[in-house]
């Protein structure tokens, strides 16, 4: 347990908040939608923390959030309609799913080890001052307990997370109260999720109908089996490495390469997707050590059965 600073809407609580954020540790901060549960998208370890912290039990991939267009064209394509829309809507509530540039530079637990990223500019003042301060992209969920309801006050923040997390940006109650549109643009722009922002009046910016989430379509990422899967099969809970594997070791299990050799899950989480891009690489067979079914064991495991499921 540790002292969780509520941080005053000024140029000291912004300050404050950012060298929390540059040390990896997370911050929450008050968006127009929800707030947020922050931590530096290019620190591996700060973004597991997110995790860790939510007790999330899957790794679904995280909205990015920067403080303008500029900021997110540095890791993130796009294409005219994406431009027209972040051109509208931003800042606001709509998270655009965008191709991520190849030297992106953000960890790969931020999507998942997706090719595509959540981006979005939020609105509130705060949250404007605290990006543009950090100068650097801020990954976010909603700043609550796992299947907890999401926080529209600094209050309802500290309620579920006090104590494990550094700080809370107090800047008032959300106006908006819902979480972000989410939208991918490309030759056939589809709604993700329905949020913040009204499908119409994204409908009136491209001037044509969004597709909408058909039924199979709806569950996010995090629970797709395709989407994750390497090339090469993939055995889970392994003691023993066969002479052809390439293997990913974890704590007293070595390997090829290792989620993390002192057995830390927070280490094993950060180095998850990476590893597993490398492991693919390699046109092997992958092996991937036991790991406990405790913390972020959990959501370690989920990604991994997804991995290894038949297919
Ligand atoms: O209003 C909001 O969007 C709030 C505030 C804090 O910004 N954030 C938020 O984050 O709601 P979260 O983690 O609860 O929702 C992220 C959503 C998930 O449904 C996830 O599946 C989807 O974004 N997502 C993230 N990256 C994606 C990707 N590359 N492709 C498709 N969906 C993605
Ligand atoms: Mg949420």
């Amino acid at each position: 347990m540790r002292q969780t600073d509520l941080l005053q809407p000024d140029r000291a609580g912004i300050a404050k908040a950012v060298a929390h954020l540059r040390q990896g540790d997370l911050v929450a901060f008050p968006t127009e939608t929800v707030y947020g549960l922050g931590a530096d998208a290019c620190n591996p370890t700060a973004v597991a923390a997110i995790y860790a912290t939510k007790n999330r039990p899957a790794f679904n991939p995280l909205i990015v959030h920067v403080s303008d267009i500029a900021q997110a064209a540095r890791f993130a394509h796009f294409d005219a309609t994406a431009q027209t829309l972040a051109a509208a809507h931003w800042p606001g509530p709509l998270s655009l799913i965008l191709p991520l540039k190849k030297a992106h530079g953000l960890a790969g637990l931020v999507t998942a080890g997706l090719n595509t990223v959540a981006v979005r500019v939020p609105a509130h003042p705060l949250a404007q001052a605290l990006l543009a301060a950090f100068d650097g992209p801020v990954a976010a969920p909603s700043a609550n307990p796992s299947g907890r309801i999401s926080p529209t006050r600094a209050a309802h923040v500290l309620k579920g997370l006090s104590g494990q997390i550094a700080a809370v940006l107090d800047g008032g109650p959300c106006d908006v109260g819902l979480e972000s549109t989410i939208v991918a643009p490309g030759p056939l722009p589809r709604l993700l999720r329905a949020g913040g922002l009204a499908t119409d009046q994204i409908e009136a910016t491209i001037g044509r109908p969004l597709k909408a989430p058909d039924a199979a379509r709806i569950e996010s990422p995090g629970q797709m089996t395709s989407h994750y899967a390497p090339n090469a099969c993939v055995r889970i809970n392994a003691e023993h490495r066969e002479p052809n594997e390439f293997r990913i070791g974890f704590g007293p299990y070595t390997g090829d390469v290792t989620l993390s050799q002192t057995g830390d899950l927070l280490e094993a989480a950060a180095n998850l997707f990476d590893l597993l891009h490398i492991a693919d690489k390699d046109g092997r067979p992958i092996a991937v050590a036991p790991i406990p079914e405790t913390g972020l064991g959990q959501a370690i495991n989920d990604r991994l059965r997804r991995a290894s499921a038949p297919r």
